[in-house]
């Protein structure tokens, strides 16, 4: 380990923010390790800032500040916020990410990681074993903003050799923060909602299958991308990563298995058009073969963790 490195982690108090900034931290240690949101944070383990990502200035005095390395910048307004808020989901999606591949052109930090979602694929892409390479005409301004932003990647790749990974991330579940407007977050409200009130109203419909992971899996997968030796990249726009796919009723029923009552019931709203065009499981072989990506949980066993960890 480089214990050269200093990583900033832009959204660090958001879903995937709070699981990296603790992976990074026990991996570098936790003074190599810089959170930063736009609201202060509660986590105390090691520095953080308070900024808004979009202000180029204050991004690049905390860069200067520390002698940043590596920036994961994972601030960004989700599919069904960015549906409410098109101007504010693209100006923030895409403003931000020019602005830390600037920061790379410029030689000021040599590696960026961007994370990108399912939600580049649209109602054309075929929906079962999504190929990595395939149509990709997104219906939403968040996917848009995500395609758009895997081709800067890969353009600055290209034209300056920046260093820039990327994971198309399906639906991620996790029980320490919530996520927050996504289409996918049923998935997290679901086992709050189970274990709250032993019943969930789901905004999308029983047999919407999609694919989602356990963040545990995500984190790792992120890492594992960051850490793979450059030559061994081929895909410099985003990889395809996948787990498991399930359906709400297929969840519930797994809910369950732990809470033999729970009820469930259905009132599919605006997000349910936005599930409609995504893919219902994605080929990551991709992955696979050029960083070794295997995913360690199934559905049952991330049901079985999430219900654990929530009841404590
Ligand atoms: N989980 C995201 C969403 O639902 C997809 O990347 O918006």
């Amino acid at each position: 380990m480089n214990n050269k490195e200093v990583v900033l982690v832009i959204g660090s108090g958001g879903q995937i923010g709070i699981e990296l900034l603790a992976a990074l931290r026990n991996m570098y240690g936790n003074d190599h390790v810089i959170g930063a949101d736009i609201r202060p944070s509660q986590e105390v383990n090691g520095p953080s800032e308070v900024f808004d990502v979009l202000n180029n200035s204050q991004l690049m005095a905390v860069v200067r500040k520390y002698n940043v390395t590596q920036i994961y910048l994972l601030a960004a307004m989700l599919s069904a916020t960015g549906e409410k808020f098109p101007d504010r989901a693209w100006g923030l999606n895409m403003n931000s990410l020019i602005q830390v591949l600037d920061l790379a052109k410029e030689k000021h930090i040599y590696k960026v990681y961007w994370p990108s979602s399912i939600a580049v694929f649209g109602p054309t892409t075929p929906r079962n074993q999504t190929p990595q390479h395939t149509i990709t005409e997104p219906t939403t301004v968040y996917g848009i903003s995500k395609l758009a932003g895997e081709h800067w990647c890969n353009w600055y790749h290209a034209k300056y050799g920046v260093d820039v990974r990327s994971l198309r991330y399906p639906g991620l579940i996790s029980y320490t923060a919530p996520p927050g407007g996504g289409t996918t977050d049923y998935a997290v409200d679901i086992f709050h909602k189970a274990l709250s009130q032993n019943a969930y109203t789901s905004f999308l419909s029983a047999g919407t299958r999609l694919p989602m992971m356990y963040m545990p899996d995500a984190i790792r997968a992120t890492i594992m991308l960051m850490q793979a030796p450059a030559q061994n990249i081929t895909i410099h726009t985003s990889y395809n990563i996948a787990s498991f796919s399930f359906t709400p009723s297929e969840i519930a029923h797994e809910i369950r298995q732990h809470i033999p009552d729970f009820q469930m019931s259905y009132e599919p709203d605006f997000r349910q058009q936005i599930a409609d065009s995504w893919p219902q499981d994605i080929n990551d072989e991709q992955a696979r073969a050029d960083w070794g990506w295997v995913p360690e949980y199934s559905l049952q066993a991330m049901v079985s963790d999430m219900i654990k960890n929530l009841k404590q």
